[in-house]
Parts: C-alpha cells; sequence; structure tokens
C-alpha cells in the first residue's frame, strides 16, 4: 500500500537538506544544515568544502527528517534527489546517498531538477495553506544566487512540462546582490543585509538603469557564465526577457570609487571607513553612511524594477494568470510588495514560497518527485550528477 511519503534530499550548493514529505502536499518535515558560517569566511561557496561539508551533515540531517516527520525508512514511497543544477561534487553526495538508501530499500529513485523544486515550493507552500494552484499554467520566476530565469509551467496529465521564456546572460540577481554587498563590506550572504538595510535610504537616490538587450545572433549556443545554467540557446530567447545583472554591479563600484567610499588599500567600503565588519544588522545600520544606505537601496529598486518588468512583460505575452516568485531572492520584502501591488494592479493571482522554502531545501524536491512518482518516472540506480541541467525546452 502507498503511504503517499517522499524521503527529499538536496545537496546542489551550500546547504544540505531532508525532508518528508506527503503525496507532495503536505511537508512532515523539512531540515537543513547551513554552511553559510562556514563559507561566509571566504565570502562566498568554496566549492571543495561544500562536498566536505555535505558528507559530514547527510546523514544527521535524513536522520533527523525521519524522526521529525515520526517515519521509519521502510515507511517511504520513494527517495527523491537533486540531480542538477548545481556543484558536480556536492551534487554527488547527495546523489549517492539516495541511490544507496533506495538500493538498500528497494524503493524507487526520483531525480528532481533542482529549478523545479523551486517552483514545487510555491505549489506546496499555497497547498499547505488550502490553494491548488497545480491545475493552470504558471508564469514562473526563478531568482536565486546561481538563477534568474523565467517559465511557463504547464501541467500535462499529471507531470509538469516547462517551457523557458528567458534567463540571464551573466551573473544571477542573487549573485548581484551578493557580490554588491561584498564591496560594501556586508557579509556573505549579502541578499539578506541589503533588503534589511534598503528601507532606510532613498531608492531614487541614484538612477541606475539596464541597457536593452539587443538581439544576439553570435550568442546562439552559448552557454551564459551563471552557474548551471546550459539551456535553450540565447538566441532562441525573446530579447525582452533576458536579464543581466553584471553592468549594474560594475555601476555600483564605480559609484563607490567616484565617491571616494573607498580607498585603493582597503576591500570594501565599511573597511575604508572603520576598519571592521559587521556582526549583527543594527550593527550594518549604525556603520553605513547614509550615502550607502542610498546607494543599497537604489541598487535593490533598480533590481526589483527590472525582475518586475520583464516578468509582467512575459506573464502579458503568455497570458498567464498566476505569477510564481521563487528562490532566495524570493524571500525579499520590496520584492515581495512590489510583485504584489503589481500582480494587484494587473488583476493576476501572484504567489510566493514562505521563507523557509524560499532559499533551498529539500521539501520542494520531495514535493516536486510526487508526480514523477505517479508517472512512474523513476531514475537509475547509475543516475549521476549534471551540473548544467536545464529545465523545460
Ligand atoms: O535559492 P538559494 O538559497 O540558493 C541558490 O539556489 O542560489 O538563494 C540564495 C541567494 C543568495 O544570493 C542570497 O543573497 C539571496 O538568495 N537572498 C536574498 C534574500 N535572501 C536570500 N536576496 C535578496 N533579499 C533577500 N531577503
Ligand atoms: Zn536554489
Amino acid at each position: 500500500m502507498s503511504s503517499g511519503l517522499i524521503l527529499g534530499i538536496e545537496s546542489s550548493c551550500d546547504e544540505t537538506a531532508a525532508a518528508v514529505v506527503s503525496r507532495g502536499a503536505h511537508s512532515l518535515s523539512s531540515v537543513v544544515a547551513s554552511q553559510i558560517q562556514t563559507h561566509a569566511r571566504y565570502g562566498g561557496v568554496v566549492p571543495e568544502i561544500a562536498s566536505r561539508e555535505h558528507l559530514r551533515a547527510i546523514l544527521p540531517v535524513v536522520h533527523s527528517a525521519l524522526r521529525q516527520a515520526n517515519c521509519t525508512l521502510d515507511d517511504l514511497d520513494a527517495i527523491a534527489v537533486t540531480s542538477g543544477p548545481g556543484l558536480a561534487g556536492a551534487l554527488l553526495v547527495g546523489i549517492t546517498f539516495a541511490k544507496s538508501l533506495a538500493f538498500a530499500l528497494g524503493k524507487p529513485l526520483i531525480a528532481v531538477n533542482h529549478l523545479e523544486g523551486h517552483i514545487h515550493a510555491v505549489f506546496l507552500n499555497e497547498q499547505q495553506s488550502g490553494n491548488d494552484l497545480t491545475t493552470e499554467p504558471a508564469l514562473a520566476l526563478v531568482v536565486s544566487g546561481g538563477h534568474t530565469h523565467l517559465y511557463t509551467a504547464t501541467p500535462a496529465d499529471g507531470t509538469w512540462s516547462y517551457s523557458l521564456l528567458g534567463r540571464t546572460l551573466d551573473d544571477a540577481a542573487g549573485e548581484a546582490f551578493d557580490k554588491v554587498a561584498k564591496l560594501l563590506g556586508l557579509p556573505y550572504p549579502g541578499g539578506p543585509w541589503i533588503d534589511v538595510l534598503a528601507p532606510f535610504g532613498n531608492p531614487h537616490a541614484v538612477p541606475f538603469t539596464f541597457a536593452r538587450i539587443k538581439h544576439k545572433p553570435h550568442l546562439e549556443g552559448k552557454a551564459p557564465r551563471t552557474k548551471g545554467a546550459k539551456t535553450a540557446p540565447i538566441a532562441a530567447l525573446d530579447p525582452h526577457l533576458l536579464f543581466s545583472f553584471s553592468g549594474i554591479k560594475t555601476a555600483v563600484l564605480r559609484y563607490v570609487e567616484l565617491h571616494g567610499l573607498r580607498s585603493h588599500d582597503t576591500p570594501d567600503v565599511i573597511a575604508a571607513h572603520f576598519h571592521t565588519r559587521p556582526q549583527t544588522q543594527a550593527e550594518a545600520l549604525a556603520l553605513c553612511p547614509q550615502i550607502v544606505l542610498d546607494l543599497i537601496a537604489s541598487f535593490q529598486h533598480a533590481v526589483i524594477g527590472d525582475l518586475l518588468k520583464k516578468t509582467y512583460a512575459a506573464a502579458e505575452s503568455t497570458g498567464a494568470s498566476t505569477v510564481l516568485v521563487t528562490g532566495g531572492v524570493a524571500a525579499n520584502r520590496e520584492l515581495r510588495a512590489r510583485f504584489t501591488a503589481e500582480s494587484t494592479l494587473r488583476g493576476l493571482r501572484v504567489a510566493f514560497p514562505n521563507l523557509a522554502l524560499s532559499t533551498d531545501n529539500a521539501a520542494m524536491i520531495a514535493a516536486a518527485a510526487w508526480p514523477r512518482f505517479i508517472a512512474g518516472e523513476h531514475a537509475p540506480l547509475t543516475l549521476s550528477a549534471e551540473p548544467t541541467l536545464a529545465l523545460g525546452v
């Protein structure tokens, strides 16, 4: 008899996560061991360290997910795991563990695309509040440290099909948040720090603009630098739905240098003034002069404005009535407020995962695996990591 329980395992970047989800709709447990503290001292994720930390964490994390769900391995219907995109060594830890479990228990193994997982985080969140968003096509913006991708997600005979509409040509939006924060002297990952500081600045102080991206036939088939994004040829996508966040990062750097906010022998703006690093958000607020708070607010306002403009252009061109925003950057408060306001204005439905489901977790992996389990889409035990796995066509 089917229990409806799937154990999800996620280890694509710097979070080791396991969760038990019932029928893709109700999370019984979701455990996340974050490596942020370990990587923070290097200012970003160090792949070798990530693999080692996953190895250390995976067994206790899976144990505690089962314990919190009050179930045993025998109660499970299947084991689901992220197979890509992500860091090869990091992915391999989760995949090897999941394969061993599936083999030892004689239970199906389900491979899940991390990006599909982020989209299902919204469905899971809504389902837990009694809303079913899984019956109609939706427009999804996946916006995180590794991705800025626009998809249509369409339910098809119990499973899902995805079509890529737009994506970043270079940095992901979260990457831009992290790089700007690093330049200013805020800890890694910078997104949440910028989110907290932005309301104290003037969002119109620095008029950042985004250049219009022209059709680029020479980029045909070229994979962008963004980690894990070997997808459809850029030339095949509508240029209005392409993103580029490397320019604004350079514009922030230029602004910092032009205004003498950093000297050549100091690594960042805060260090240039105070020779210290903020440990808390209150400390960061006290250490940032008004000109830096204005810069932070203007940067965030511009990035979110660009995400908003292109997402709703895509919604308009596809006729989607529901917009999903997911991934780490979807935790941002200004983003949520502005997307909610824009959707209300346009009479569209907008949905986000709760904060815990916005950043990397395994509940979204177990939820995305459910339709695949029902459809009998089992992965072979030869499953391997696919660092540049694409989603959709
Ligand atoms: O989805 P996620 O946990 O991992 C990836 O798949 O990348 O996203 C992490 C990213 C980081 O770049 C982080 O700075 C950003 O999400 N982030 C935020 C916020 N919380 C996390 N960015 C802006 N505002 C936030 N509140
Ligand atoms: Zn992610």
